[in-house]
């Protein structure tokens, strides 16, 4: 009987209490009702008889031992319970949620075009941005020394002078020429580099998404529609396209294409500069010296080529007076964006 005593004391003073439910636990088998020390009490019939004044002593002692380790280990609970209470710490309260931040809108819009190319049957192709001079000039009927090199002022790599930061996205379309046979249909979209002044209006890398189609008789009338109906799902029913004859060495006929000012429609404000006609890019036929040089033949396909700046249509889209502004990522700027597709 006496070990069994021991036995008790050890485990009371090993029983590590870290939560109610363990408390509780404690508290059925040392100090509750029907506790095993009571039960030690019962077993004093069996302890002779010049024994039992000590092993009532010892039992007494066991049960003290209980009641001051419930006692005390219940107090630091209440204690715990009260400074959460009294700090204003709810546990019960649920967390903050976490901020999420927002695409970029040049990204927005991109994506924007992407998708309705997409719904025409474009697929997208990609191509470095470090590119060399055949990709980016001579394949797109700009030799060495010629005179329209000098529209694109370009960044060349200081290690080799053959390597260019791409001035167009035409580069990837003559990557696609070379290694696709037509029927070609694909958009282009990416950040392009031109070492120019920057200013409200332009920047030293923007992006662009350029559109080739290739296959047998195409012609200019497919070209217009193409980009009537891209600049109604972008900017809306109703908006004008007007093109006006231009020169780009890859592509011939080539015009510049304007939309009708989506701010006052046409009957002039300060955005259009009262012409009621903005600019949204450049296209034309392609040229066939170009698709030979891609090894596709021009008497028997044909095709066109546009190609259009991201930041000015994001900055026609949405009012945006300043280039500089997609490029020092001022969150506040950026948060505008969130509610837009
Ligand atoms: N590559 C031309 C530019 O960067 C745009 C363009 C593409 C023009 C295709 C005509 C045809 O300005």
């Amino acid at each position: 009987m006496f070990d069994q005593i021991e036995k008790i004391q050890a485990e009371i003073e090993a029983f590590q209490v870290d939560s109610k439910e363990s408390l509780e636990q404690f508290k059925r088998e040392f100090v509750g009702a029907k506790n095993k020390i009571k039960d030690l009490f019962k077993g004093i019939k069996e302890v002779e008889n010049e024994r039992k004044k000590e092993f009532g002593q010892k039992v007494n002692d066991l049960k003290n031992l209980a009641e001051s380790k419930f006692a005390e280990l219940n107090n630091s609970f209440e204690q715990q319970a009260n400074t959460d209470a009294a700090s204003g710490i709810d546990l019960t309260r649920p967390g903050q949620p976490i901020e999420l931040g927002s695409r970029h809108p040049i990204t927005l819009v991109q994506n924007q075009i992407i998708n309705i190319f997409n719904r025409i049957g474009y697929n997208i192709s990609e191509g470095p941005e470090i590119e060399d001079d055949w990709h980016n000039f001579t394949a797109l009927n700009l030799p060495e020394d010629h005179p329209a090199r000098d529209m694109q002022d370009t960044y060349f790599l200081e290690t080799d002078p053959d390597m260019v930061l791409r001035t167009h996205t035409s580069s990837v379309q003559v990557r696609v020429m070379e290694n696709e046979k037509p029927p070609i249909r694909t958009i282009s979209p990416g950040r392009v580099y031109r070492n120019e002044a920057i200013s409200a209006r332009s920047h030293c890398q923007f992006h662009q998404v350029e559109g080739l189609y290739i296959d047998k008789d195409v012609s200019f009338a497919d070209l217009k529609q193409t980009l009537y109906f891209f600049v109604q799902e972008l900017f809306g029913e109703g908006t004008k396209i007007r093109f006006r004859p231009s020169y780009f060495p890859f592509t011939e006929p080539s015009a510049e294409m304007d939309i009708s000012c989506p701010f006052c429609k046409g009957d002039g404000c300060n955005i259009c500069k009262k012409t009621g006609w903005v600019e949204i890019g450049g296209c034309g036929m392609v040229d066939p010296a170009v698709l030979t040089n891609a090894k596709i033949d021009p008497e028997e396909y044909s095709g066109f080529a546009f190609g259009m700046g991201v930041e000015r249509i994001t900055m026609l889209k949405y009012q945006v007076n300043d280039i500089r502004l997609f490029f020092e990522n001022d969150v506040r700027f950026l948060k505008q964006f969130n509610s837009v597709l």
